[in-house]
């Protein structure tokens, strides 16, 4: 056989190829081997996969902005823009698309909200809905694991906690759905800007008499906190109130729906992990750090350059895109052995699936301790959660790591 047909380089270029989506793991472990930080001429930017460097992209606020409507992502939105004003001015109201020092007055909202000891209150409510949620699963065939638990558990918790009552609460995963496809730049999705303009829409309407009401009759919820938040004296825009209520119905339950249902696949394929864990519960935190490091729900997050600046000896240059592959970060051997292994027991566990620096997940208390109970609860209730699904397909995007769906089977001890 010709040397050019069996050593084909690969490319990594197509980073929604079925390569990329399917197996992230394999595929970015050769990029990071090969070349850590990666011109890809076709999305027109810098992949970057060594731990180190995607940690000092994390990091660097001064180089390197997340602001989406301004520098090269402006022209995607812009393009879209004048169809979809409403869709743009409430992203624009974001916290993670803005950067200091907007992004510190966005972030105050909410800042105390998701320590790990406001979010304590609400442990026995989640253990009780874990528990519900997973009973009503017991002696199935078939259990279709994302609509049934994966995303309820969550989506009842961060409702709850915003204050958004159950009757309004029916179309949030569809419309989250719909601005997924925006946020995570779903490929082959041409009318995401539609969709996700309308669901954006909608989540206004229902969320902004829920507000206006909270700013007269204030509850012990989320949405009154953040109505008579206060910065230095001044009240926070009702806009901005409302799309930042958006982005954690979206954020709050997304991500925590892909955390549950990865850690599953991966038990499954680490069966001897699940007993660990039965055996001992004690494990249930560490193990979830395994699960965000091992498959975590983002993949990777863009930034782009303000000003050149030299990365792993490649040169940056202005207004250039770059990608923090945190799945690859997480999987460089250097910083975790054995790191295509999945041991609930791993610590030390840095990993960078909330990211780092001033726009760190939030929510991430909120997540873990979701996580914590519904592993916990599960492997000592069931021998095993057996994945069912023969070929397990994961959304097209460059973002998360989002499974289209998983049926599986619980196994009584
Ligand atoms: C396992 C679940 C979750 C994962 C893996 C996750 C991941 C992330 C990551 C990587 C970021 C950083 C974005 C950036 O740097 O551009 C982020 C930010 C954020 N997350 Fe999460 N998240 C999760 C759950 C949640 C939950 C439960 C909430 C809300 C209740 C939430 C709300 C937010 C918000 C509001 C931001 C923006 C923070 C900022 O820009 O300052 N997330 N998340």
């Amino acid at each position: 056989m010709p040397e050019t047909l069996s050593a084909a380089p690969q490319s990594f270029d197509d980073l929604l190829s079925e390569a990329a989506v399917q197996t992230p793991t394999e595929f970015y472990n050769r990029l990071r081997e090969q070349e850590p930080v990666y011109w890809n001429p076709r999305w027109n930017g810098w992949i970057v996969t060594g731990y180190r460097d995607v940690m000092a992209g994390f990091r660097d606020h001064e180089r390197l902005s997340s602001d989406r409507f301004a520098g090269p992502f402006a022209k995607d939105m812009a393009d879209s823009g004048s169809r979809y004003r409403q869709l743009i001015d409430f992203m624009n109201h974001w916290m993670f698309t803005k950067d200091r020092p907007y992004h510190t007055h966005l972030r105050s909202l909410v800042n105390t909200a998701f320590t790990p000891r406001s979010v304590e209150v609400l442990r026995p409510r989640i253990q009780q809905l874990t528990a519900s949620l997973a009973e009503s699963l017991r002696g199935r065939d078939r259990v279709n694991l994302m609509a049934e638990f994966a995303f309820t558990l969550p989506v009842i918790v961060i409702a709850e906690y915003l204050g958004i009552p159950p009757e309004s609460r029916e179309n949030l995963r569809a419309w989250s759905d719909d601005l997924g496809a925006v946020v995570f730049f779903q490929g082959g999705n041409q009318d995401r800007f539609e969709t996700g303009g309308k669901a954006m829409e909608q989540l206004a309407e229902l969320i902004r008499p829920i507000v206006r009401d909270r700013a007269r009759n204030p509850r012990e919820d989320l949405i009154s906190g953040m109505v008579h938040a206060e910065l230095d004296g001044d009240r926070f825009l009702e806009d901005e109130i409302i799309s930042n209520v958006v982005l954690m119905v979206f954020a709050g339950h997304e991500t925590t729906m892909n955390l549950i249902a990865n850690g599953v696949v991966a038990f499954d394929r680490f069966p001897g992990e699940w007993q660990r864990l039965a055996d001992d519960q004690g494990l249930a935190r560490t193990a979830v750090e395994e699960v965000l490091r091992y498959d975590g729900p983002i993949r990777a997050l863009a930034r782009w350059a303000r000003e050149p600046f030299e990365l792993s000896g490649r040169r940056i240059d202005t207004n250039d895109r770059v990608l923090l592959v945190q799945h690859a970060a997480n999987h460089d051997p250097t910083f975790f052995p054995h790191a295509d292994r999945f041991d609930v027991g791993r610590w030390p566990n840095k990993h960078l699936a909330f990211g780092q620096g001033i726009h760190t997940c939030v929510g991430a208390p909120l997540a873990r301790l979701e996580a914590q109970e519904a592993f916990a609860y599960l492997a000592r209730e069931f021998s095993a959660v057996e994945v069912l699904t023969p070929d397990l397909r994961y959304s097209r995007n460059l973002v998360s790591r989002s499974l289209l769906g998983l049926e599986v089977r619980l196994h009584e001890r």
